[in-house]
């Protein structure tokens, strides 16, 4: 079996090689850069296990600009980003990419399926890429090629296991033939998955209902950490995880708790962000709102974690005053541990915010260094650190906004030793208040700001 990969990112780059364990796979990007470092067996960001996997694969994976390369392919799987613009999705990558397959496939014989694997809201597939492509190829859907959507469901961080160990498979089609093939396609490819068969518009569905749902959960929690910060003794910790141990939520099988997965998601911090929550948010409400119905919970969802950021440096400020000139460590840059993406970080809010105020930034992250520069190429004030010592040294505050296991592993003694005056702000309570207080002025979210952790 012949694959292409149109878009090589986090998912077309992770899901190419997965299939390159069985099959032949060609990956076409228009980065030119990327495609290059790719032939020199570099994988252009972090993501764990992918550098051993790009290795063990690389017979079956070829690299290219030229998507003539993939004329022959069986299965075409278009997995370009779709970023927001303004609110609403910017579909301009993707159309592109599916105006190029189309002419690609012009005057072939056989019969490709050309799987939709980007997030799209509703309706994307059959009627905006369905006739970009039909208009292209000269051909007609179901006859000359076949449509179908894919939604992937892999998170960054964990994204090899999540490919390779799906908790299932969801293909959206409008005829039998299509889905068919797909199907069997998965089936063989994972021995033992399950395959929920749907048409386009609830397939494409699927991916952003699943997208609210776990944010949902963040703001639902962070709601309740504003709760509890402003009740003496009263920890949203402590709260939600006694909430978490329901049996409906926590089942206990065998007389041992499952600790379900979703128990993540029910906790407080300073907020969500990746390359997908809040993106795809705020193209479903945006999405919606033009169907003249006003998603009154997905907007509170984004407004909440809006705020989260804003909400912790009041707190910082009520601490220090004016933040001008003060020097402001941030542990952590990625928007969550085990990868370098900083797209829509808290982080970066956050210290967009810090230099407004005109403090000194010294921030570290175990791998996301090279992207925040990146981002901040042109603002003075920051400084990148590759050592956690040196960002700490003579600051006012410490910021904790990834939990990076570096950080969890911290011996206490560091903040106090190192900083000026140690307030630290655990944005993502990584550490133990009891223990805490005895080095710093521990600040935890979901704790009342009194200053002292509670017992
Ligand atoms: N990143 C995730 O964790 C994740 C998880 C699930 C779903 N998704 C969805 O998958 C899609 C891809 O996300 P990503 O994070 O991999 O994006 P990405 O930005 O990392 O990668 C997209 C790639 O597509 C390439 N590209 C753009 N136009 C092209 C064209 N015409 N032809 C060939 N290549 C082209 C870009 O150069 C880039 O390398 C998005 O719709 C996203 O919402 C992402």
């Amino acid at each position: 079996m012949k694959i292409a990969i149109i878009g090589v990112g986090y998912v077309g780059l992770v899901s190419g090689l997965c299939f390159a364990k069985k099959h032949e796979v060609i990956f076409v990007d228009v980065d030119a850069n990327k495609i290059n470092l790719l032939n020199k067996g570099r994988i252009p960001f972090y993501e764990p296990n992918l550098n051993e996997l790009c290795r063990q694969v690389s017979k079956r994976a070829k690299f290219t600009t030229d998507l003539s390369k993939a004329a022959d392919a069986d299965f075409i799987f278009v997995c370009t980003g779709t970023p927001t613009k303004g609110n609403d999705i910017d579909l301009s990558h993707i159309k592109n990419a599916c105006k190029s397959v189309g002419k690609m496939i012009r005057g072939r014989n056989t019969y490709p399926i050309i799987v939709i694997k980007s997030t799209v809201v509703p309706k994307t597939t059959s009627s905006v890429l369905l006739p970009i492509l039909e208009k292209h190829s000269k051909k007609k859907a179901g006859n000359g090629f076949g449509l179908c959507v894919n939604p992937e469901f892999l998170r960054e961080g964990n994204a090899v296991e999540d490919f390779l160990e799906p908790d299932r498979i969801i293909i959206g089609a409008s005829t039998e033939k299509d889905s068919k093939l797909l199907s069997d396609f998965y089936k063989k490819f994972f021995n033992d998955v399950y395959i929920a068969a749907n048409n386009l518009n609830t397939a494409e569905m699927i991916k952003y209902c699943s997208n609210a749902f776990f944010p949902l959960l963040i703001s639902f929690s962070n709601e309740f950490a504003e709760i509890c910060e402003r009740i003496p003794d009263v920890d949203v910790h402590a709260v939600l995880d006694a909430v978490s141990m329901d049996k409906r939520i926590n089942q206990k099988v065998n007389g041992r708790f499952l600790h379900p997965g979703i128990v993540s998601y029910l906790k407080a911090g300073c907020g969500f962000g990746g390359s997908c929550f809040p993106k795809d948010l705020k193209a479903l409400t945006s999405f919606i709102k033009k169907m003249n119905y006003k998603p009154e919970l997905l907007q509170s969802i984004l407004s909440i974690n809006d705020s989260r950021v804003q909400g912790i440096l009041n707190r910082i400020e009520k601490r220090l005053g004016n933040l001008k000139d003060k020097k402001i460590c941030i542990l952590g840059l990625s928007f969550k541990p085990n990868t370098d993406d900083i797209r829509e970080s808290p982080s970066i809010y956050m210290i967009e915010r810090l230099l407004e105020k005109s403090a000194k930034v010294f921030a570290h992250d175990p791998v996301a260094i090279k992207n925040a520069q990146m981002h901040f190429k042109d603002r003075k004030g920051v400084v990148f650190s590759e050592d956690i010592s040196k960002a700490l040294e003579a600051s006012s505050c410490c910021i904790v906004m990834t939990s990076w296991e570096a950080y969890k592993k911290l011996d206490p003694q560091i903040f106090k030793e190192k900083m000026n005056a140690p307030l630290l702000v655990d944005c993502r309570r990584i550490y133990d208040k009891d223990i805490m207080k005895d080095y710093v002025d521990y600040v935890g979210i979901g704790l009342m700001s009194s200053g002292k952790p509670l017992k």
